[in-house]
């Protein structure tokens, strides 16, 4: 059971409306009583913030806003005397622009060799002032931008986050020394940032748009940015590295759909867990979670990994707000967190989903995410889900932190939604998840990794494990009659014998 810090967002000790590194440290009691064995820090290294901490200008240090190496070290030890397992994100696709090596690129002329560790290609049209390529970036805009001496570099991101040319020995070399560097401090693993990045086609060439839409497929065979075959002798490279050390691993984000391809990054000698993002992606109705199960549990099922579950993270709208937001938002998302749960493997919860927290509508003059501006301003972009996590009192910064002024502005009204608040309320989301993590954390009946589908009502998912949990889900827009065996736990109450409507109850069937 991971959790997902979101280093900005989570705990502020340092009092600039900012979270940081001794913030996770002074709220690890939260996360021990919620029940979590590890944690997934999100990038707290040097970094201009282009976008937020994902354009790293030193791999191997601490930025200042959140903390220094020792404070990293004492935050190491105090998760492991907790017992809590700690992994941090490596982000090897791209660099910063404020990365040495960058600098370096641009203050060197076309073709030198402090180019060739980027992308750096001579534009199209007769004076070179198109672009090399079509590619998109996935943050709105072209892929490419242009430097003074008329050279064009990639950027499958903000222009701030230059891609790196894996091609290069010397990139390969540094991704292992930053492997090395933060597992000889004690890290126990790392989430990988576009781990279906990294790998680019040889002569970079143009995407096709589809022939009905004139759009770039942004998945699959046809985006020729992601999903390269390259990609996966480098993630022997990096399990190489990890396999050096005791009890270390590795989860990509690996944003592939189609099953036999997911899988493959899951073989013996690469990572060992994958991000499967269908639940996340999933609408609230029996037949696309259904999917979603089996399709997740079909891609693990030829490999050494356990399945890898996801509902929301810092990249996409909040799940009680993609389920209907309020009230309804709410109840679905907790039946969610049950569905979540009962299924075998890997679950990650995003900091904050543990108090059922919304997204929240900013205004536009405080969006901060690169998405805003280069979408032309036509898309908000993800801060609405990044807003820091309400811990206790009734105004904001909720202590989040001693500021009230925080990176993004927090909610009035949200003294109810506080842990603090929620701790004592055995009807609250926070206890519905402590609850449903010490059963799955101790209960028999969670064995085996097998799902078994149970004959249910239309419109309810029902299935059961081998060790015996019966979990049902009833989408179906009516109560629907409780299945027999013994009640564990129910994310509504569950009273004359029926389930009511966006709920979900685990039983000992
Ligand atoms: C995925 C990260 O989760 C996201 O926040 C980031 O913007 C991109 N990768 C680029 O690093």
């Amino acid at each position: 059971m991971f959790y997902q810090v979101y280093i900005r967002s989570f705990a502020d000790a340092s009092g600039d409306g900012v979270g940081d590194l001794a913030g996770i440290r002074t709220r690890l009691p939260h996360l021990v009583d919620l029940g979590i064995d590890a944690l997934w820090i999100t990038p707290f290294y040097p970094s201009p913030m282009a976008d937020h901490g994902y354009d790293v200008a030193d791999p191997r240090g601490v930025e200042p806003t959140f903390g220094d190496l020792p404070g990293f070290d004492a935050l190491l030890a105090d998760a492991h005397a907790a017992g809590l397992k700690v992994t941090v994100d490596l982000v090897p696709n791209h660099s910063s622009s404020a990365h040495v090596w960058f600098a370096e690129a641009l203050a060197s002329a076309p073709g030198s060799p402090a180019r060739a560790r980027y992308f750096f290609r001579d534009g199209r049209g007769v004076d070179g002032s198109e672009p090399p390529n079509n590619w998109p970036s996935v943050f709105g805009g072209p892929a490419w931008t242009r430097v003074p001496d008329g050279q064009w570099y990639l950027h499958l991101f903000a222009p701030e986050q230059p891609d790196l040319d894996f091609g290069h020995p010397e990139v390969v070399a540094d991704l292992e020394e930053t492997l090395h560097f933060w597992l000889r401090r004690g890290v126990d693993g790392f989430r990988i940032d576009v781990a279906h990045g990294m790998a680019k086609p040889d002569g970079l060439p143009d995407m096709v748009p589809a022939e009905d839409t004139g759009l770039f497929a942004d998945d699959g065979p046809g985006d020729l940015r992601f999903d390269q075959d390259g990609v996966h002798a480098l993630h022997r490279r990096v399990r190489a590295v990890l396999d050096q050390y005791d009890d270390r691993m590795a989860v990509g984000e690996v944003w592939v759909f189609d099953d036999e391809r997911l899988a493959a990054y899951l073989r013996p000698d690469e990572l060992h867990l994958a991000f499967n993002f269908r639940l996340l992606t999933a609408d609230w109705d029996a037949a696309s979670l259904r999917s979603a199960v089996e399709h997740s549990l079909a891609t693990v099922e030829p490999t050494p990994a356990p399945a890898c579950w996801v509902l929301s993270n810092h990249d996409r709208p909040r799940h009680v707000t993609r389920y209907g937001g309020g009230e309804l938002g709410t109840r679905r998302a907790r039946a969610a967190a049950l569905l979540q749960l009962a299924l075998p493997g890997v679950a990650y919860v995003y900091n904050g989903d543990e108090l059922g927290m919304p997204d929240v509508d900013l205004p536009d003059e405080v969006l901060q995410d690169p998405i805003w501006e280069r979408s032309g301003r036509t898309e908000r972009g993800r801060d609405g889900c990044r807003v820091p996590v309400p811990w206790a009192g009734d105004a904001p910064a909720y202590d989040f932190s001693a500021a009230s002024d925080t990176w993004l502005p927090m909610p009035a009204g949200w003294g109810p939604l506080t842990a603090q608040a929620q701790a004592g309320d055995p009807a609250s989301m926070l206890s519905l998840y402590r609850t449903a993590l010490a059963l799955r954390r101790t209960s028999p009946v969670f064995a085996g990794a097998d799902v078994q589908w149970l004959p249910a009502p239309e419109g309810c998912l029902a299935f059961r494990r081998s060790g015996g949990l019966v979990c049902l889900v009833n989408l179906s827009g009516a109560p629907v009659p409780l299945p027999e065996g013994e009640v564990l736990l129910s994310s509504e109450p569950v009273t004359d014998g029926a389930v009511p409507v966006d709920a979900a109850v685990w039983l000992h069937g």
